[in-house]
């Protein structure tokens, strides 16, 4: 049996300093730094093609950097070939051998490191069970469900307990509950081994649900790295605020400002004058793009309010409706109502009236 002791004390923290990798004029990855703690379950989350495999296959050794340096466990391992890294890694499809059975892919990787038979066995058996399979050792893949395979798949790359689990949109193949499922039981074992992962996800909803830190990179540059309540709750770039949650935007002037994270006031395109918390340093006349999360935004009398809006949708959808409204200059609002809220949802066509408090507003300075 893995023993979460004996792993715990052996994850290792990695460190990605300066990587830039190119292909041909395409820089895949940007200057990205970033810390993994020992223990983390850390996030790469991002669009397609933002470089979050190009990153994985660096830190594996199966793509070296054209500049920066990786370190694993505080050790420089930028040049060193992959077999040598003592990394365990999961893909998309599970890739697993057809003609073995189970337990003989689980310990295929103890036979390439010359590990006795005996002992080859045990180890296998031990990382079956930790995955909860241990009745299925000599089934063929192909006898397993989509989830199960997955699980062998991760059985496979941590029985020989590497130092670190590098993770490469492992669920996407699984349908929606499965995958849903594994989410969770994947987040499990890792706190029960206590390895360090990286794992690579296009899916914000999955990264949330797994990560302790989710990592945001967009083109090949990082965005922000935090906890999934810091990526939600203060977004630092515009990318950030729309890729994580839904977000409502919307441009406007500086009237008043104050320092960065201070309060601003903000004539929006159109006219309404509006409380905002500034991200980036702003002045008093500069442009600004305003992002607020439909939840935040509060519908109250048009009578009065500096920004009115006309309902052209409610969408009921159980735990929650959402209205869509068109403001001044046809500026499209989504507003959020919990189920059982005590104001009716106003009916279609009303003019009503939208308020935010200042910190649900967060004004970054890179407006048009
Ligand atoms: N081997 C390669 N040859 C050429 N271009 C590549 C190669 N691998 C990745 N790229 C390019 O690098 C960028 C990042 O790719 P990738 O790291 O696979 O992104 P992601 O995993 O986030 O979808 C994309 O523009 C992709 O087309
Ligand atoms: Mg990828």
């Amino acid at each position: 049996m893995l023993q979460s002791t004996e792993a715990s004390s052996r994850s290792v923290g990695i460190e990605l300093r300066d990587i830039v990798k190119r292909f041909g004029s395409v820089a895949a990855v940007d200057g990205v730094s970033l810390d993994v703690r020992p223990g983390e379950f850390l996030a790469l989350l991002g669009p397609s093609g933002s470089g979050k495999t190009t990153i994985l296959m660096a830190i594996a050794g199966f793509e070296y950097p054209d500049a920066g340096s990786i370190l694993v466990g505080g050790e420089d391992v930028t040049w060193v070939p992959p077999n040598k890294r003592n990394l365990g890694m999961v893909f998309q499809k599970y890739t697993l051998f057809p003609h073995m059975s189970v337990l003989e892919n689980i310990a295929f990787p103890l036979k390439m490191r010359g590990v006795g038979r005996a002992e080859r066995e045990d180890r296998a058996r031990a990382a079956l069970a930790t995955v909860r399979l241990d009745a299925y050792g000599d089934r063929k893949p192909s006898q397993l469900s989509g989830g199960q395979q997955q699980r062998v798949a991760i059985a496979r790359a941590i029985v020989y307990k590497p130092r670190v689990l590098l993770m490469d949109e492992p669920l996407s193949a699984l349908d929606k509950n499965l995958r849903e499922e594994m989410q969770i039981e994947t987040k499990h074992l890792q706190r029960e081994i206590g390895v360090t992962v990286v794992f690579v996800t296009h899916d914000q909803t999955e990264a949330l649900t797994m990560a302790d830190r989710v990592a945001v990179l967009d083109q090949g540059k990082l965005q922000q790295v935090g906890s999934p309540q810091d990526l939600y709750e203060t977004p630092r770039t515009p990318f950030v605020a729309g890729f994580i949650g839904e977000t409502n935007f919307c441009a406007g002037t500086v009237r008043d400002a104050g320092a960065s994270g201070g309060p601003v006031t903000v004539v929006l395109d159109g006219g309404a004058l509006v409380a905002a918390t500034a991200v980036d340093p702003v002045a008093a006349g500069g442009r600004v793009r305003l992002a607020v999360r439909p939840e935040r935004l509060a519908v109250v009398a048009a009578d009065g309010a500096a920004l009115t809006a006309r309902v052209n949708e409610a969408i009921y959808a159980g735990n929650a409706t959402t209205l869509i409204l068109e403001g001044p200059n046809g500026l499209p609002f989504r507003v959020r109502l919990p189920a059982g809220s005590q104001h009716a949802a106003p009916a279609l066509g009303d003019q009503v009236g939208l308020r935010w408090s200042a910190e649900d507003a967060r004004a970054f300075g890179d407006a048009p």
